[in-house]
């Protein structure tokens, strides 16, 4: 490998076109630029993200995004050594189109390609902020899509999924809770501010999981399904009074118990591995109350956290560079030109 090199990435799993170009050197990876373009706002009145709609918006900012990204870095499309994309998990049709881009530019270009997992990506992002990984930490992605606890011991070849949620993923859950309070979609950013100015001790909504019979087969796994039909019952049962619904509170003590499990299981799960790093990321580590309370128990339990500024935890085509540049350092094998998409694709698998 010479001296530097140049990886550019790219994500179409969801609703954000993203093209990042990382610069790799000896001890850091440099990011030179992070363009994203979102169709979020096109799905905003369906309530949630309809597949066709983001296919399309990524059909049509693939190339946009990418002169811009490249634009904005001064760099020529000839600079570029490697390329890495999203091969899932996520929509297949977005997915297609972000494939389908990296395959033409690796031929075009005549360089390799590496087809990344999405979730891993979260984590990986950290090393642009943060620097590398020390040799093991844990990794918890929260995302609309995704809630699984990563034990790392090399974010490019060897991550061990230690469990995730049996339901829906923690931003999922806050994405419904905010329908049901009738706030806008997403829902997750709004609870987090009514949250800020409710009493989080208001309500005792249940912590699925948390029970000693859960510890033998679901230590480390999560369930919000039954937290959230809890706050749908508790504001069903006011509505029928004629009450008005405290809706500060009832975010406050909603996100209360999604941050508790979250940290908790999380802080554990640390304990049980010897691991002295803990990593927090995905678009649910936005946050606050997550953020709050993983600083504080971490902190009590002598665990550094890292969790990356807000825009590196949504998604971005800087999260792909920054493992593509962790499969280049390591010398892992770039996948095959005509690598498919996985929309499920497992989280054993780092690379195709
Ligand atoms: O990672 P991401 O951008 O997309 C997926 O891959 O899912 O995550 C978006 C999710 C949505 O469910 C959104 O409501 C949630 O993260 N979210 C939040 C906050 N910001 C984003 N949830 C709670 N509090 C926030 N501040
Ligand atoms: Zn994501």
């Amino acid at each position: 490998m010479p001296d530097t090199t140049l990886v550019l990435g790219i994500e179409t799993s969801c609703d954000e076109t993203g093209v990042a170009l990382v610069r790799v050197g000896a001890d850091s990876d440099e990011l030179l630029v992070d363009a994203v373009a979102s169709s979020v706002d096109e799905h905003a009145r369906f309530g949630g993200i309809i597949p066709e709609i983001a296919s399309r918006a990524h059909l049509e900012a693939m190339v946009p995004t990418l002169q811009r990204a490249l634009s904005e870095a001064d760099v020529d499309l000839g600079e570029v050594d490697a390329i890495a994309v999203t091969a899932g998990p996520g929509l297949v049709g977005p997915l297609t189109v972000g494939a389908a881009a990296a395959k033409a530019l690796a031929v075009g270009l005549g360089i390799p390609v590496f087809g990344v997992n999405h979730v891993i990506g979260h984590a990986a992002v950290d090393e642009l902020v943060h620097g590398r990984f020390p040799e093991r930490v844990m990794a918890l992605v929260v995302s609309g899509g995704h809630s699984s606890l990563l034990l790392v011991d090399d974010i490019a070849s060897d991550v061990t999924e230690l469990g995730h949620t049996l339901d829906d993923a923690a931003g999922e859950a806050f994405d419904k809770v905010g329908r049901l309070l009738g706030l806008p979609y997403p829902g997750g950013p709004h609870i987090d501010r009514l949250a800020r100015e409710g009493d989080p001790t208001a309500i005792r909504f249940p912590r699925g999981l948390t029970a000693a019979k859960d510890q033998a087969t679901h230590a480390h796994d999560f369930s919000f399904s039954g937290l959230k039909t809890a706050v749908a019952r508790w504001v069903e049962a006011r509505q029928d009074a004629g009450e008005e619904i405290p809706l500060p509170d009832v975010a406050a003590s909603f996100a209360a118990a999604v941050a508790d499990v979250l940290t908790a299981k999380t802080i554990a799960a640390c304990r049980r591995h010897d691991v002295g790093t803990l990593v927090i990321g995905g678009g649910f580590s936005a946050n606050s109350q997550l953020r709050e309370l993983a600083a504080q128990r971490c902190a009590e339990a002598g665990i550094a956290v890292r969790i990356p500024p807000i825009r590196y935890c949504t998604d971005n085509g800087a999260m792909i560079a920054a493992l593509g540049a962790a499969a280049l350092r390591r010398g892992v094998r770039p996948s095959a030109l005509d690598l498919p998409v996985d929309s499920s694709m497992p989280l054993t698998t780092v690379t195709l």
